[in-house]
């Protein structure tokens, strides 16, 4: 099978293979019941990555133009109604059958001339859409989750919040259950206010936007931003949730190598030369998914680079609050000529639940951010904002983070300990890291799903690096985090990654051990 493929093209090639495989099952020239080629044939035919085919076939099959087969294969789905089946009785159509499943066939007769109505028809005009893995999958309470970048359950500080609603509500609660202003709770912007300028960033309240998680921020940006597709230039790895964001709005990402001094300077020139790339996505503190933290020059040239060619920054602090004093500003800080869109979330260092986050725009973006907001919900939910105000004002959410940076940096001591001892030398974390995530490098063409898989099936989760590419390819690394899972099983659970790490790569060891939970 051959596909016409634009390699020259700002369209991502998962977009353009989704569209051509469609079009063939639509027009019928794939006729349902027939075989694809397996990902890796067909991904070889395209010169393409597999992941790249295997996310083109997740799409297909949300849209239902796809079934696969366990140990079968992948076939065109029956979409057309042509089989009939019996129903109580009368002789439906395939979808009338289903129509009467679902309860038509109470009305009688009228079920047979009931329309034969497929979902798969409407889902084929969706846009990619990203691998969503459902929650409480059978057993992921009994393993270690070295995968999810959130604090422990432990760490949400329940009885904190449970005074400041108490305490909001008491003050102010017919208010907090009235439509919230598009902007935010406004003690809540002030309070926000405040702490910008202790950062040193310069701000009005009416420069601030309160937003559904920092998740919404990423989205909102993007719908003001990228409307039309663009060009996003960002770190390789970056934070796949923004990944999925600017897919989704069709922008083109541009992955460049990044450490603590920051894009390296001839690939970030030429990305942004000639007005090529609308924003530059940067996470210059506590990098997600490597945990490397930008340095003082980095900053400078990556401010200089946006300057001279104009492009937009999107700085994403998302471990804002963890910042030290005698850490370099962020660099909103440093934005003298109004460039830079600056967002955070309270979903790291409070909990993610309250679904807290923040925007800092610069003046001239405000009211069509504002209108997008309202467009998209209305505003925030009013009293998980009012608890982050009372956390803040009173300073009880300082004093939490204080306990909370000593939780993460003792975390992340003995993750680079035992990774020390028991990771072979070629599986390395860049360095110096900190937060709640590291990156552990891998030699070119490990089989990072192996080792994925070997480790699951040994108790522990990690994520791959695809997910973490903007280039839908795959990564010779690993994100590790270290936040989720309980202190104390973090040193065995690295111990058997380890083990894991050596038979994979040097074909031999220890994989086959009990799990450890
Ligand atoms: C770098 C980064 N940005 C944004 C988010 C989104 O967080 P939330 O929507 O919970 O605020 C995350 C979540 O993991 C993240 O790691």
């Amino acid at each position: 099978m051959q596909l016409p493929l634009d390699r020259s093209s700002e369209r991502p090639l998962r977009e353009q293979i989704t569209a051509a495989l469609r079009e063939r099952i639509e027009s019928g020239e794939l006729a349902a019941g027939a075989r694809l080629p397996s990902s890796r044939e067909l991904a070889d035919r395209l010169h393409v990555n597999r992941t790249t085919v295997v996310d083109c076939f997740q799409d297909l099959r949300a849209a239902g133009l796809l079934e696969t087969g366990v140990g079968r294969g992948t076939f065109v789905a029956e979409r057309g109604a042509t089989r009939t089946l019996r129903v109580r009785g009368p002789a439906l159509k395939r979808g009338a059958a289903k129509a009467a499943r679902n309860g038509a066939a109470a009305r009688g007769g009228d079920a047979a001339a009931a329309p034969d109505f497929v979902w798969a028809r409407w889902l084929a005009h969706a846009r990619p859409l990203p691998r969503v893995h459902a929650p409480g999958a059978a057993g992921a309470e009994a393993r270690i989750p070295l995968s999810r970048a959130v604090g422990h359950p432990d760490l949400f500080p329940v009885d904190r919040i449970t005074d400041a609603l108490d305490r909001a509500f008491a003050h102010d609660g017919q208010r907090l259950l009235d439509y919230p202003s598009p902007a935010g709770f406004e003690p809540l912007r002030d309070a926000l206010r405040a702490r910008f300028q202790r950062q040193g960033v310069a701000t009005d309240r009416n420069e601030i936007v309160i937003v559904n998680g920092s998740q919404q921020g990423l989205d909102l940006v993007a719908r003001l931003l990228l409307a039309d597709g663009g060009t996003v230039v960002t770190s390789r790895p970056s934070f796949s949730g923004a990944l999925d964001v600017f897919r989704w709005h069709r922008a083109a990402l541009v992955g460049l190598p990044y450490d603590t001094e920051g894009f390296e300077p001839a690939p970030l020139d030429r990305a942004l030369g000639g007005g090529g790339a609308r924003l530059i996505y940067a996470i210059p503190d506590r990098h997600n998914p490597t945990g490397l933290t930008l340095s003082e020059a980095g900053r400078e040239r990556l401010m200089a680079a946006a300057r001279l060619h104009g492009a937009a920054i999107l700085e994403d602090d998302w471990l804002a609050e963890l910042s030290d004093p005698g850490e370099p500003a962020p660099l909103k800080a440093r934005d003298t000529t109004d460039q830079v869109i600056y967002l955070g979330t309270f979903s790291k260092v409070l909990a993610p639940g309250l679904r807290i986050g923040w925007l800092l725009v610069p003046k001239v973006l405000f009211e069509p951010l504002l209108a997008l907001k309202k467009t998209c919900d209305n505003g925030t939910n009013l009293p998980a904002q009012a608890v982050v105000h009372e956390l803040l004002a009173s300073g009880s959410l300082d004093e939490h983070v204080k306990g909370l940076r000593k939780q993460f940096e003792s975390r992340r001591a003995r993750v680079d300990a035992a990774i020390d001892v028991h990771f072979p030398k070629e599986a390395r974390p860049r360095r110096p890291h900190s937060g709640m995530v590291a990156w552990i490098d891998l030699p070119r063409g490990s089989d990072v799903n192996r080792i994925v898989a070997e480790a699951s099936r040994a108790g522990v989760e990690i994520t791959a690096g695809a997910p973490f590419d903007p280039a839908g390819g795959a990564l010779d690394g690993f994100r590790l985090s270290y936040a989720t899972a309980a202190e104390s099983d973090l040193e065995p659970a690295l111990a058997r990654l380890g083990r894991v790490l050596k038979s994979v790569l040097h074909g031999a060891g220890a994989a086959t051990a009990p799990p450890l939970v």
